[in-house]
């Protein structure tokens, strides 16, 4: 029997506990040893690296990812793609997702996980086309979720679609770490039993102290991945640790793949970066606490450490709790969408506003007022009607795909940075995220003239 691990450290763990603030320079004496230790995969590339090295880091995140690509040669590379989002919080024209997905490809990418938060498949089914045709390996996530509106069926059916879709692997994507391990027993095997041929892939958080438990039942009901982060990044709102869940699989009589020797060894290399989080107080020691309490907020763990520096910025750390039970009733309110990127910082942000304003929709964030109007995609469930009357007036929400109302965009982007883009991949980092990065571009430019003007006068 086989089970494969994806390992998260440099990208999942590295967002859900240090809120994606761990810099190339920290991982990059780590690669090669990673390269060597048997993974299925190595996440290391999308969800929130990219906005992080542009906006946190001073990084290029392509320039991150050919680096990762010369370390890492046999292991293979994933990255997490937000479907019609890309890497963004909005929905892009069809054309720049399309170049998005071949450039990853180009600069490294062997697998692109995809998946739309509201689970709505036609937010996906470009990247997912573009990603087969490029030849990466697609993995079509369905976010899980509890609601009065979800179950097996539903996520079995999704499942269905997906691979009809032309998915190569089912991810079941459990960002807030509330799928229990009798359910995930339930799903993997509801998946199988439907005829689904796909590989099954499990990705869960520990946040409610269920992660590991949740992995294992997965592999009993035949997932062929579960995902995993190195011990040092593991566990709290991370996902289980490497080492651990092998030695345990392994007793069992799986076959991992992994050397756990050199997983050891690589942790070795992670300590101190945590270590150092610590210390500066990036890595807030309270998210590792097991909060079952998250089975009824369902707060991500990037989300959790996004509410709390949020509510710090603004003195209001001890409303926590309030806000918290705030989350639930603006999720009901919105069809109970899942809550993943963007959609948790969406409700995150709107149900802090609900509970520090002292009065519900006393303002509505204009990602809601979009969100209202469709253009996120269909909501799995009814939107309160008064919140949409207060919000849209008369307004009809629309009905179609957003995406198929937006008019190109690559060629608007390229002429509006003009000569600050040295590269395509520039002119797509601009096109995600147009202040960051065109604030990075000019950073850029000005630490060369620098250089140069250094160099010059030392050679004088
Ligand atoms: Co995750």
């Amino acid at each position: 029997m086989k089970v494969r691990i994806t390992e998260t450290v440099t990208r999942d763990a590295n967002q859900s506990l240090i809120a994606t603030r761990m810099p190339i320079s920290d991982f990059l004496p780590a690669l090669e040893l990673l390269d060597k230790v048997g993974y299925y995969s190595l996440e290391c590339w999308g969800g929130a690296t990219f906005d992080s090295c542009l906006r946190y880091l001073d990084e290029d995140p392509w320039e991150r990812l050919r680096t990762i690509r010369k370390h890492v040669k046999n292991t293979k590379l994933q990255m997490l793609l937000r479907g019609q989002n890309v890497l963004g919080y909005k929905h892009y024209p069809d054309d720049i997702v399309r170049a998005f997905v071949r450039k990853s490809v180009e600069n490294g990418i062997d697998i692109i996980r995809v998946f739309d938060a509201l689970n709505d498949l036609r937010n996906i089914e470009t990247a997912v086309d573009e990603g087969l045709k490029r030849g990466a390996e697609v993995s079509g996530a369905l976010c899980y979720t509890v609601s009065p509106i979800h179950d097996i069926p539903a996520f079995v059916k999704l499942g269905r679609e997906l691979e009809k879709m032309g998915c190569q692997t089912i991810t079941i994507k459990d960002m807030a770490g509330i799928m229990s391990p009798e359910e995930t027993f339930k799903l993997v095997s509801g998946l199988k039993d439907a005829g689904i041929k796909a590989p099954i892939v499990v990705h869960t958080h520990c946040t409610t102290g269920m992660g590991a438990m949740t992995c294992l039942k997965a592999a009993e009901a035949g997932a062929s991945v579960i995902d995993c982060a190195l011990s040092a990044f593991a566990n709290g709102t991370s996902q289980p640790a490497t080492e651990t869940m092998s030695y345990v699989l392994r007793g069992m009589g799986y076959d991992t793949g992994i050397d756990e020797r050199l997983a050891f060894e690589a942790n070795r290399l992670f300590r101190p970066i945590r270590d150092k989080a610590l210390e500066t107080g990036l890595l807030n020691p309270a998210i590792m606490a097991v909060r079952p309490d998250a089975l009824t907020f369902q707060v991500p763990g990037g989300m959790l450490s996004n509410l709390m520096s949020q509510l710090k910025a603004q003195n209001a750390l001890d409303r926590l709790p309030e806000v918290l039970d705030e989350v639930p009733r603006v999720r009901e309110d919105l069809g109970y969408p899942p809550l993943v990127t963007p959609s948790s910082q969406m409700v995150g942000v709107q149900a802090a506003a609900n509970v520090l304003a002292g009065e519900r929709y006393k303002s509505i964030s204009k990602e809601i007022v979009a969100y209202l109007r469709g253009e996120y995609g269909r909501a799995p469930g009814k939107i309160s009607t008064e919140l949409l009357k207060k919000a849209l007036g008369d307004e009809q929400p629309i009905e179609c795909r957003f995406a198929d109302t937006l008019k190109p965009g690559l060629e608007e982007a390229k002429r509006e940075i003009g000569a600050l883009a040295r590269s395509e991949e520039d002119v797509l980092s601009y096109a995600i995220f147009p202040v960051v990065a065109e604030k990075f571009f000019q950073t850029r430019e000005e630490k060369e003239k620098h250089t140069v003007k250094y160099t010059i006068s030392k050679m004088e």
